[in-house]
């Protein structure tokens, strides 16, 4: 039983007494090859040594005489002179508080000259190149840009770059290698061939990577093999697509001295924007901010795309700059500028006379009329788009940009009860859009309720006002009896009714919610509410406009303690309304009641 604890005391013991340890062992780091006359430089990895008991400190032993060491840059410097040549063999000591360990390398003094650079990787990364396979070179203005020349390759692909032999070129032997920029080997999902000169590998899946994701790496050339003469930079960057901006975003035309609401929502909002090579969808965009702050009669709201504003008069002819950042669905994002021209706009009116629909719910709306003469449109290079409020908008109507004509059928089962549209123009010659905004108001759909509520026994708001009134003085009058009870025959729960005739605040906490539905105060919602119509009862449906009205099954309550053999009515009426499934129905019960309570009152 204690063995393995004693094992674990030892182990942990061991663990700690060595807390400095040796990760890439200096030798596999490709060490720079001194030559003759020449200035040397070279440090070695900064994590070459892992501590876990803070600062390491670094000596050296063996240097000659030329060479001198900087513990704090890690860095090894001087200028051989002829009779240096050679290999010195050198020992670094990594210590730290509580233990030390050594790696030793062996440098390359040589008079011979360095290979020299003859195709840089930059012209070695284009598409056409037969030696690249399953990669992308980067587009220009990608927001994958790195500073070194790159390649993007998707999650899941197997690739192959191969480098040009004539890279570099020297009279001696020539050998290559890929390193990480941190002096660290490959990482396992790739590996360099150092006679064919190719990187190979299978990009891990991006649940495992996730994308984007940079890799820098070198490729490092040298006259001697398992040294360093030159080196390259370039990154290989995993990720599914690529977001790229050869264009800024379109010019927003928009006319002075006019307030406007404009959907940013149309592909051609962001025309010059590609997502391989293909104009970006508005549904990848999945967020979107443009800083207004510089203009205080402009506003942004990055939920809904809305960019509105009134603009003063005396901004005519002028030019804003807005800092624009966007964010796509593959986690690429870059920051722009959008500019906003205060400019005649190709349409008359930002905004349209609202229309209202008729009861055939047909659409049929043409924006002809509406195209002003101002902008240079007769030469055919402005292009028509609409962008709905919501897709289901965009099910029913349909937008023709050739005759500029919208129609189409609303559904009578259709939610909402006004469509906003978005028309765009977009001229790729001058690269602006314009934009103006129509709002079609559906017919009211309560013709259809009204016929399902056509039970006699519909309330106006203020029947029912007067109703609860009228129960309110006949409970009051109950009340009273009660308390004439409670005084003679000290039945402490009349007193409670007592209250509820007072119909104070404290006695309607005392009621319960199936109370207060009764007596048609406080929730109505979940009460009466629902049968009655809409109108009458001035409630909104919780379950969204068009959703079916539902009565919620009401629990008889126990009246029985009222000691006055006045039982609630609910037992025998609370079931019909429900069980004969007309909502409609279960009004009556409620004047029925009234008359019924008056019965009993008389019998009492
Ligand atoms: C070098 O960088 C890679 C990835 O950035 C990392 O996994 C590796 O541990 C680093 N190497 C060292 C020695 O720190
Ligand atoms: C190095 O410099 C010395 C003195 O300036 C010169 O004699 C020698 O030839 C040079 N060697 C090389 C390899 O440049
Ligand atoms: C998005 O990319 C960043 C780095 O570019 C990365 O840190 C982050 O984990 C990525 N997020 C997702 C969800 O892939
Ligand atoms: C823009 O939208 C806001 C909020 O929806 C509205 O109050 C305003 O009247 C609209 N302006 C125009 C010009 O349509
Ligand atoms: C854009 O969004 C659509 C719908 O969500 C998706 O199917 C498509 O793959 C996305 N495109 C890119 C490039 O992410
Ligand atoms: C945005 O505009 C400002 C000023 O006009 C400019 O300095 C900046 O470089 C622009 N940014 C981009 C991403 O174009
Ligand atoms: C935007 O305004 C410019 C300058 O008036 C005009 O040339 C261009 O056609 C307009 N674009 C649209 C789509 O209205
Ligand atoms: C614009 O020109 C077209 C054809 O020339 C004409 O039918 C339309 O009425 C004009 N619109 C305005 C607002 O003047
Ligand atoms: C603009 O679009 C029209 C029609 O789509 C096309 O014929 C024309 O070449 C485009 N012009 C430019 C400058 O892209
Ligand atoms: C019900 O209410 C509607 C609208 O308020 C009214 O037109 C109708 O005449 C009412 N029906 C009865 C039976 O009172």
């Amino acid at each position: 039983m204690l063995l393995p604890f004693f094992y674990a005391v030892v182990l942990a013991w061991t663990v700690s007494s060595s807390t400095v340890s040796l990760m890439t062992p200096i030798d596999e780091q490709l060490p720079s090859i001194a030559r003759v006359n020449e200035s040397f430089s070279w440090s070695f990895s900064p994590s070459t040594f892992r501590s876990s008991a803070g600062e390491i400190s670094y000596s050296v032993s063996s240097l000659p005489p030329w060479l001198s060491f900087d513990p704090s840059t890690k860095t090894f410097h001087g200028t051989p002179a002829a009779k240096d040549e050679g290999n010195p063999v050198i020992t670094v000591t990594a210590q730290d508080s509580t233990s030390s360990v050594s790696s030793q390398f062996t440098l390359c003094v040589t008079p011979y000259p360095p290979p020299t650079l003859h195709i840089p990787l930059a012209a070695q990364f284009y598409a056409a190149n037969p030696s690249l396979s399953s990669v992308f070179p980067l587009s220009p203005h990608s927001a994958l840009t790195t500073p070194d020349p790159a390649l993007r390759i998707p999650p899941r692909w197997s690739f192959s770059i191969g480098f040009q032999p004539d890279t570099f070129t020297t009279e001696h032997s020539l050998f290559y290698d890929v390193l990480q920029a941190n002096g660290s080997g490959l990482p396992e999902w790739m590996e360099f061939n150092s006679r064919s000169l190719t990187l190979n590998g299978v990009v891990p899946d991006d649940r495992i990577l996730q994308s984007p994701y940079a890799i820098a790496l070198v490729l490092h050339a040298s006259d001697q093999e398992g040294y360093t003469a030159d080196t390259l930079p370039f990154d290989i960057i995993t990720a599914a697509h690529e977001l790229c901006q050869p264009e800024p975003l379109p010019t927003i035309n928009i006319t002075d001295a006019t307030p406007f609401n404009i959907s940013l929502s149309s592909p051609d909002d962001f025309a010059g924007i590609l997502v391989d090579g293909k104009g970006i969808e508005p549904v990848n965009i999945t967020s979107l901010s443009i800083d207004t702050l510089s203009l205080d009669w402009l506003k942004f709201d990055s939920a809904s795309r809305m960019l509105s504003g009134d603009p003063p008069s005396d901004t005519q002819g002028q030019r804003f700059f807005l800092p624009v950042t966007l964010g796509t669905s593959f986690n690429q994002s870059f920051q722009t500028n959008v500019s906003l021209a205060m400019v005649p706009s190709y349409f008359c009116n930002p905004t349209l006379p609202p229309i209202v629909i008729g009861d055939d719910r047909i659409v049929d709306f043409n924006l002809i009329q509406d195209f002003s003469n101002a902008t240079s449109d007769q030469t055919g290079d402005v292009k028509l788009s609409a962008a709905f409020d919501s897709p289901a908008s965009g099910d029913c109507l349909a937008f023709n940009p050739a005759t500029a004509q919208l129609s189409g059928t609303v559904p009578e089962d259709f939610s909402a009860s006004r469509i906003d549209i978005t028309f765009t123009a977009y001229s790729n010659k001058t690269h602006s859009t314009s934009h103006t905004f129509l709002s079609l108001t559906l017919p009211s759909t309560s013709k259809s309720k009204k016929k399902a509520f056509s039970h006699p026994s519909n309330l106006s708001a203020a029947a029912h006002r007067k109703l609860v009134l009228a129960l309110g003085i006949v409970f009051g009058a109950i009340g009273g009896v009660c308390a004439l009870g409670v005084f003679f025959s000290a039945f402490r729960r009349c007193a409670k009714v007592d209250d509820t005739a007072k119909a104070d605040e404290e006695g309607r906490n005392a009621w319960s919610d199936s109370d207060k539905k009764w007596y048609g105060v406080g929730d109505e919602e979940k009460g009466y509410g629902f049968s009655m119509p809409r109108a009458a009862m001035d409630i909104q449906n919780p379950f969204g406009a068009g959703a079916e009205l539902v009565t919620p099954v009401r629990p008889t309550p126990d009246y029985g303690a009222l000691g006055l053999g006045l039982r609630r009515v609910a037992e025998r009426s609370g079931s019909d309304p429900i069980s004969n499934g007309s909502p409609g129905s279960s009004q009556s019960p409620r004047l029925m009641r009234k008359g019924e309570f008056m019965t009993r009152i008389r019998q009492t």
